[in-house]
């Protein structure tokens, strides 16, 4: 690892990338998450180290961290976003592979939700009620202004539908997010959830080249991204 550090693709490289799914708690028991299994940010911050960056991961995810990589621990998008602020100070890249929960319940119970209560013995439920979550790649590219450093890299999970194609739904959240890149994950029968392959589309702000990758492992996607990546970066000083 220590040569690779002065001599990779990205040596001298700062790099912080997230990963898994956010949890949001209900209950000191429950909480709302998504299938996110954290694979694909992990297999990204490997290979990075690999090629030489100094890999900062923030994770949801109970995974082996890889080998020369600082983990930082998280569960909500707001614990997330903290991390992410603190750790992309002077970052070259910030790569967002957590799937952050847009919602979370607008309050946390002190106990444990009860099927009934004192009294009633209904079969009434309760009801959840949800409020926004900061949209922290977002605030990264607010956070930048003008200036082109770090390099900000989103991720999408998208299915096509009656209203576009899964590179139509990309390109549009590509300019909607105002990153340098979005990798569109396609979705649904069964791909990408938990399993180790990934059929991905690698899309650049202001380009109209896209970098199809897979079916193809993790690592495969990640060594394609950051070659990507690698490319916006400017001359190392
Ligand atoms: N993201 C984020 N903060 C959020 C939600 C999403 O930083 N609160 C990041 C994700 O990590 C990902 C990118 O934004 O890199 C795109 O996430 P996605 O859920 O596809 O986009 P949304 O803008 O939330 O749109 P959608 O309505 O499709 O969920
Ligand atoms: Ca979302």
């Amino acid at each position: 690892l220590d040569r690779r550090r002065a001599s990779g693709s990205l040596a001298g490289r700062r790099v912080l990338v997230t990963a898994g799914g956010t949890r949001e708690p209900l209950d000191p028991v429950r909480y709302l998450g998504n299938r996110s299994s954290g694979k694909q940010g992990y297999a990204l911050a490997a290979v990075a180290a690999e090629r030489g960056a100094e890999v900062t991961l923030v994770s949801t995810a109970s995974l082996t961290p890889p080998e020369g990589v600082r983990v930082v621990a998280v569960e909500t998008a707001l614990e997330l976003e903290a991390a992410v602020r603190e750790g992309s100070a002077g970052a070259d890249v910030v790569v967002m592979a957590a799937a952050v929960a847009d919602f979370r319940p607008a309050e946390v119970a002190a106990h444990k939700i009860k099927k009934t209560h004192d009294g009633d013995d209904d079969d009434s439920a309760p009801t959840v009620a949800l409020v926004r979550n900061p949209d922290v790649l977002a605030g990264l590219v607010a956070a930048r202004g003008g200036s082109s450093a770090p390099v900000l890299v989103g991720f999408a999970a998208e299915t096509g539908d009656a209203d576009g194609s899964v590179l139509e739904h990309g390109r549009a959240k590509l300019e909607r997010k105002g990153c340098d890149v979005l990798v569109v994950n396609e979705v649904g029968g069964g791909r990408a959830f938990g399993t180790d392959d990934n059929t991905v589309h690698v899309l650049r702000r202001g380009s109209a080249d896209v970098v199809d990758v897979g079916p193809a492992t993790k690592t495969a996607v990640s060594a394609a991204v950051w070659d990507v990546v690698t490319d916006l970066l400017p001359a190392p000083t």
